[in-house]
């Protein structure tokens, strides 16, 4: 796969995050305009409660200043993944700590699932954590029922690296929460 790195022009924050180019995703940083695409994805039900959450009830204008905050933020690194020049999903590296980083990914438009897109990025994104930032270790959680991004762990080479419970904020019910992990191929796995 080949990956290039640039950085984006109208992006709000053109230089702190570069524009990652996979076969068929480009991941660049979020612009203004993403706002209320991002805000239809915080609102769809399903992808809230593949995520463990409600789905957002703040007004437009409200998650707007939400977004554009998040997005300036430079703790918290968002990419728009992009399919054929079309904004389809979104993905963050965040809480940045000892040398690791958490990944979080959604993929909007239901007939986009499956066709490999998640795992591009995700490739895409670990490359970045480990080749530009300089990282050790980049994690991952999800639900127990969410085979789907297990799937997506696996084939990027994370390891399960335990269990919790968690309660969905969606529909308040306790579910299993799986954490993963992907440790840079020079770094030894942790003491046990
Ligand atoms: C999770 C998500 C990011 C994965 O991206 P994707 O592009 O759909 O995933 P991929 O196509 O790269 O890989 C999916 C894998 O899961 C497999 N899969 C799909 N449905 C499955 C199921 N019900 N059970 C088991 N495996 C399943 C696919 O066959 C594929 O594996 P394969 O390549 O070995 O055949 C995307 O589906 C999404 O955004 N879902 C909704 C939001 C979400 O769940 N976000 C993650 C929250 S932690």
């Amino acid at each position: 796969m080949a990956i290039r790195y640039r950085s984006g022009r109208s992006a709000i924050y053109a230089g702190e995050v570069e524009t990652l180019r996979g076969d068929s995703v480009v991941l660049r940083p979020p612009r203004e305009e993403d706002v209320e695409l991002a805000y239809s994805w915080d609102r769809d039900p399903e992808l809230a409660a593949w995520n463990g959450r409600s789905p957002i009830n703040l007004s437009l204008g409200a998650a707007r200043r939400d977004y554009l905050r998040r997005w300036r933020d430079r703790s918290v690194k968002t990419f728009i993944i992009e399919v054929d020049g079309e904004a389809v999903g979104m993905a963050t590296l965040y809480d940045f700590r000892h040398d690791s980083c958490e990944i979080g990914i959604k993929i909007g438009a239901r007939s986009l699932w499956g066709r490999n897109l998640g795992t591009e990025t995700v490739k895409l994104l670990v490359s970045y954590a480990f080749e530009e930032l300089d990282l050790k270790a980049v994690r991952g959680s999800t639900l127990a029922h969410n085979r789907r991004m297990q799937r997506v762990f696996e084939k990027c080479g994370f390891e399960l690296a335990g269990e919790g419970s968690i309660v969905s904020g969606y529909d308040s019910r306790r579910y299993t929460e799986l954490f993963y992990e992907r440790r840079r191929d020079d770094q030894s796995p942790p003491a046990r």
